[in-house]
């Protein structure tokens, strides 16, 4: 793993309102690190990709990507410089081949490598059934793939095993962590199962009440009373 960061954001901050979700959160990624980034529901993880990506309106914050401003770029230039991002619902067209959604997203991404990625992620026997016709874990794994296309450096993924077993979730991981180092990308994860996290995380934010916690190995932060409290509770004590 080099030490040059991928992407350093300063204070990102969003408010709904009167309302701060985030607030003021500074993240740096080191290139081709898997850090997960945790939190009970309502920290401000989705929030946090939303303003890294541009996604929304009144976005506070600074964010880098390989050393170049991106803050001002908007969702869909972010996404064609290199950060690509999955959403924690799933994000399919149902009534589009899983081939077709593909291709579509990497049309959006001006970079097609369609067919590359759907073969890594081993969805070419279903490439030309509708997505809505195959499996759940199947569907997670095209969720995977739209993230994937154009080859981006820095992914952020919200929950990509939600709703998953854990057999299906530690085999997801497998493959994220086998694509990090094959594509050289860097990534951030939320996820809610630890066992997950431990299996793949190189290092853990925490976030609380939209703001971080603590940051440390997954070793450091299961052994930190605070998160304890705050998150992980009696499970990891
Ligand atoms: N559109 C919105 N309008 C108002 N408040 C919002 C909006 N979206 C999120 N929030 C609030 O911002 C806070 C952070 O929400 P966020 O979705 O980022 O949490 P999260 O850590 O992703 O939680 P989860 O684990 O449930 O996905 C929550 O208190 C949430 O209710
Ligand atoms: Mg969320």
């Amino acid at each position: 793993m080099s030490k040059a960061p991928s992407l350093v954001a300063r204070g990102l901050t969003r408010r709904y309102g009167g309302f701060t979700a985030l607030k003021g959160v500074d993240i740096t990624l080191q290139s081709g690190e898997i850090r997960g980034l945790i939190g009970s529901n309502g920290a401000g993880k989705s929030t946090c990709m939303d303003v890294l990506t541009g996604r929304g309106p009144d976005l506070i914050g600074e964010v880098q990507l390989e050393g170049v401003d991106i803050s001002k770029l908007s969702e869909r230039a972010r996404r064609r410089a290199g950060l690509a991002r999955s959403f924690q619902k799933t994000n399919i067209f149902p009534e589009l081949t899983v081939r077709q959604q593909v291709a579509l997203a990497a049309r959006r991404a001006e970079f097609d490598n369609t067919e590359e990625v759907l073969s890594e992620l081993g969805l070419m026997p279903h490439a030309d059934r509708l997505a809505g016709d195959i499996s759940y874990g199947d569907q997670r794994r095209v969720d995977l793939a739209l993230t994937l296309v154009g080859r981006p450096k820095v992914l952020l993924l919200d929950e990509p095993a939600a709703g998953l077993t854990l057999e299906e979730s530690l085999s997801l991981a497998r493959m994220l962590r086998a694509l990090a180092e094959q594509w050289k990308l860097t990534v951030m994860l939320v996820e809610h199962d630890m066992e997950v996290i431990f299996s793949v995380c190189d290092h853990l934010t925490v976030l609380h009440l939209g703001e971080i916690l603590t940051e440390g190995s997954p070793e450091a932060v299961r052994s930190n009373p605070e998160v304890v409290k705050a998150y992980l509770g009696s499970t990891f004590a």
